[in-house]
């Protein structure tokens, strides 16, 4: 059956609204708007919750008649309303929400509210080559490091996590270190190409385990930053210049390697042949090859979502809502509220008649 959902994301610095389309077994995008706030935020070193939602709430007109304009659908034509509800900035996600409940209402159709990492999760399914149950699905954003086992549709365990910054949080600090504007990431995937991967030697933390030894499959990136700093205030005391390529490339490919070699250990020590790879660090290049080379080498099979899709959208927002339809969960309670932080395990809580916040 043909299903078309409308789509809205705000739960950071992004205003996104995406139409898409579930049909013959494809996900076809229809309409996929997105305003950026980043070079706003850019002047303060990160994202200021309170201007994001005075933005989301500005832009969300705008996007909204642009993308149903785009889309050539109608309200009457569409079958659900979907809004990222958790996790995120409390503020950014009610204008998301409130939106799309109201439309919701206003057309009579139902609501569904999205976890924001299955909406990372969906992204993958937006390429030609679409995961199939079971994987292991690595989750790298600005907030998230993640990986999760899915050996069922729609059912996550997460086995591996950083314990202190997101791998999109030490791209942005290290680009900060290295005097580049946020988001950091593209920024330092940029000058690293210029750069030499092999120049320094910076650490892969790991986390210790309490009763000995490290946990194999978590993370640690605070560590890794505290080095790169280390290392620019060595060569800022020799007063030399800051060779800044060299540093990022040098900073780029131990955290690839890091997130490559820790999500394999996983995929063997517990016989995955299939990887999923997720979110706004996923758009990185070098992470790319390295994860499509090393996962290669060692016959498992490897699905990155395309780099489109990568960062935060509403196409992936609509994906997840047309999966979700598709395996017959029923809408969300109107009265489902937003927020900021919720586990990705939990999230068939937001499709029962109590909602959990
Ligand atoms: O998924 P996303 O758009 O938002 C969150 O849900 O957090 O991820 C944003 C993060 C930022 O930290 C940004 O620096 C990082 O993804 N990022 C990248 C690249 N593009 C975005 N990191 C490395 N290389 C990139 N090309
Ligand atoms: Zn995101």
């Amino acid at each position: 059956m043909m299903q078309t959902v409308l789509a809205l994301e705000t739960s950071c610095d992004e205003t996104a609204v995406a139409v898409v389309q579930f049909n013959a077994g494809k996900f076809q995008v229809l309409a996929n708007c997105i305003a950026s706030q980043a070079a706003e935020h850019a002047q303060w070193g990160g994202v200021v919750p309170e201007i994001a939602s005075r933005r989301h709430l500005e832009s969300m007109p705008f996007l909204l008649e642009e993308a149903v304009k785009d889309s050539g659908i109608g309200f009457n034509e569409m079958n659900a309303i979907a809004a990222t509800v958790t996790p995120g900035l409390t503020g950014a996600l009610l204008v998301g929400s409130i939106t799309a409940r109201t439309l919701a209402e206003l057309h009579h159709l139902p609501f569904l509210g999205i976890h924001h990492l299955e909406g990372h999760l969906s992204s993958a399914f937006l390429s030609d080559d679409p995961p199939a149950s079971p994987y292991l699905l690595l989750l790298v954003s600005g907030g998230h490091t993640e990986l999760i086992r899915v050996d069922r549709n729609l059912v996550y365990k997460r086995v591996g996590f950083s314990h202190d910054d997101a791998a999109g949080e030490a791209f942005d600090k290290v680009a900060r270190l290295l005097g580049l504007p946020y988001p950091g990431g593209p920024e330092i995937e940029n000058i690293a190409k210029n750069g030499n991967p092999k120049r320094f030697l910076f650490p892969k933390g790991r986390v210790s385990n309490p009763e000995g030894g490290f946990f194999p499959y978590d993370f640690s990136f605070s560590g890794l930053k505290t080095a790169v700093l280390r290392q620019i205030e060595k060569i800022n005391l020799l007063e030399d210049e800051l060779p800044k390529a060299d540093l990022a490339a040098s900073f780029e490919q131990v955290v690839a390697e890091v997130l490559v070699e820790r999500s394999l250990k996983y995929a063997l020590d517990h016989g995955i042949k299939s990887l999923v790879m997720v979110g706004g660090v996923a758009a990185n290049n070098r992470l790319r090859e390295i994860m499509s080379e090393e996962a290669s080498k060692k016959s498992i099979a490897v699905h990155i979502a395309p780099k489109a899709f990568c960062t935060d959208n509403a196409a992936m927002i609509g994906t997840a809502a047309l999966l979700r339809l598709e395996s017959m969960t029923r809408p969300s309670s109107i009265e489902l509220g937003v927020s900021a932080r919720f586990q990705l395990d939990q999230s068939d809580l937001l499709y029962q008649a109590e909602p959990p916040f």
